[in-house]
């Protein structure tokens, strides 16, 4: 199956043809990161009216890229949400009418889904597996026990962690996107300074609003006393603590199911050289589980993982008409399964 895809749930414009879930004939993306830059984070009004001015472009060059022409797509597949409405819109109406001018079936897919399988292109998913999903607006511990079914163990109870990351960035002055400036300080910081550690109520849940407004108030406490202290070594700290909110979270989980084949990582912040290191160190510890972070292409927003989604859900029984709508808070347990 050739499939399609479209993604503009925040602030990538992306286009994609994928050959049978597995070969990417082209993947396009757009990204607006050096307007939202200036704002020191993503203006939603902004982010919505640069996919209109980009989302034709970007679909011209996919179907050129990929060498071959509409006659050969078989499937036409769009992230529905979760999202930015005003962004998601716009990636619906254009998947809806390339399905109504060309004549192809339509489906509307989870972009968490699509962050998920993009594991796909650089692995075999073993089930059951265990997802963890980090981005700039998710941050979810999810349980697979087939290819089409996900359960949220946990979810952040307040910020993303990528989100956290950025407003940390924004308190230390040291603009956005905050996550990989923060990780490449802390690499030549050293976790010395206390933060509050988050409490979030359930077993699997994260919270990181304390953790962010901790930093805050030990920037301004200093600042009070005169005192000095090293960028690097709050950046570490903060970092050491984030991180350590998830693996507590995560070693739990995989403890909890010793069923569990593999561990998948996704979203922005799988950038993260220290939770890469993480992830290592979880392989040391549990060697009867395998454990994937794909490369970044896969792991930042993108179409390709999208196409892969669409033609899981199509070929469950999904299937959209030109009533499909964006949905900004899209539930991924409702994922592959047909109306
Ligand atoms: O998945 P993504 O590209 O976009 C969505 O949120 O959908 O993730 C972007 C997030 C931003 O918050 C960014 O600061 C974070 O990923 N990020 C990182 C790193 N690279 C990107 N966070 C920590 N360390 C990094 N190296």
């Amino acid at each position: 199956m050739i499939v399609f895809a479209i993604e503009s749930s925040c602030d990538e414009t992306a286009a994609a043809v994928v050959r049978d879930q597995s070969e990417v004939l082209s993947s396009v993306v757009s990204s607006q990161i050096d307007t939202h830059k200036k704002f020191g984070g993503v203006v939603p009004e902004v982010a919505s009216r640069l996919h209109v001015e980009n989302i034709s472009e970007v679909i011209s060059q996919a179907i050129d890229q990929s060498g071959l022409g509409w006659d050969d797509i078989d499937l036409i597949s769009v992230t529905q949400g979760p999202g930015l409405i005003g962004c998601l819109h716009v990636g619906v109406q254009a998947a809806k009418t390339l399905a109504m001018l060309y004549d192809k079936p339509l489906v509307g897919v989870n972009h968490l889904a699509g962050h998920i399988y993009a594991n796909k292109l650089d692995t075999t998913l073993k089930f059951p597996l265990l997802a963890l999903l980090v981005s700039g607006g998710n941050s979810e511990l999810i349980y697979m026990k087939d290819e089409t079914s996900f359960e949220i163990l946990g979810e952040t109870m307040d910020d993303a962690i990528g989100e956290a990351y950025d407003k940390v960035a924004r308190v230390l002055d040291l603009g956005y996107p905050g996550g990989p400036k923060i990780d490449k300080l802390a690499r030549a910081g050293k976790p010395v300074y206390s933060l509050p550690r988050p409490k979030a109520p359930g077993e699997y849940d994260f919270s990181f609003s304390g953790l962010k407004s901790g930093v805050l108030q030990f920037v301004k406490r200093m600042e009070r006393q005169n005192q000095t202290w090293a960028v690097e070594d709050l950046a570490a700290s903060f970092q050491e603590t984030a991180l350590e909110e998830i693996f507590t979270k995560v070693r739990k989980a995989i403890e909890n199911h010793p069923e569990l084949k593999q561990m998948i990582v996704g979203g922005g912040v799988s950038a993260n050289s220290r939770l890469r290191e993480k992830v290592k160190e979880l392989a040391e510890r549990y060697p009867q589980m395998e454990f994937n972070v794909p490369p970044m292409s896969c792991c930042t927003d993108n179409a390709a993982m999208i196409a892969i989604a669409g033609e899981i859900a199509y070929t469950n029984g999904c299937k959209a008409d030109e009533s499909l709508s964006a949905d900004a808070s899209l539930d991924l347990e409702d994922a592959n399964q047909p109306a």
